[in-house]
């Protein structure tokens, strides 16, 4: 087992553990996109950023291994404030028609931005003009692709049938 603290809270976690998961025996929360619990994790879209201290820069905790002594921060201002950036360039390159989509209100990517209290972006963006791809049996809408690749862990993964990228 590890020992390591984060906000403060003394946690003790299994050996291996990413920071993410220390965190969350320890009924921390981080918010997160592209993690799949359980599933291999590519640390695309680092909303899940951490401070620790000693080092520079911020780290994707889903991603980053929990180690002894180990002092976190999931909610300080530099992280808050970079989770903001982050969301709101995603949000940038994605289509401004919540109100109208079929997912409204049930959006895992809406709620985050409800939860960051960013509901318009910031940013230029530039949402791709693609059309509705029918081709793999599914109706696959790439312009609302926020670039997690939980789709595509999941087809070769969990279906073991590769059929998107
Ligand atoms: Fe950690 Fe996306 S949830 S990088």
């Amino acid at each position: 087992m590890i020992e390591l603290t984060i906000n403060g809270k003394h946690i003790v976690a299994p050996e291996g553990s990413t920071i993410l998961e220390a965190a969350r025996l320890g009924g921390i929360t981080i918010p997160t996109l592209c993690h799949l619990p359980g599933m291999h994790t590519n640390g695309s879209c680092r909303i899940c950023v951490v401070e620790i201290e000693g080092q520079k820069k911020l780290m994707a905790s889903c991603i980053v291994k929990a180690q002894n002594g180990m002092v976190v921060r999931t909610n300080s201002e530099r992280v808050r404030n970079a989770r903001k950036i982050l969301y709101d360039l995603i949000l940038s390159n994605h289509p401004k028609d919540c109100a109208s989509c079929m997912r409204n209100q049930t959006c895992e990517f809406q709620k985050l931005g409800n939860t960051l209290d960013i509901l318009e972006t910031h940013f230029e963006g530039d949402v791709p003009h693609i059309r509705l791809d029918m081709s793999a049996g599914i109706a696959r809408d790439s312009r609302k692709c926020i670039l997690c690749r939980r789709c595509v862990t999941a087809c070769v993964d969990m279906q073991g049938v590769a059929a998107i990228g």
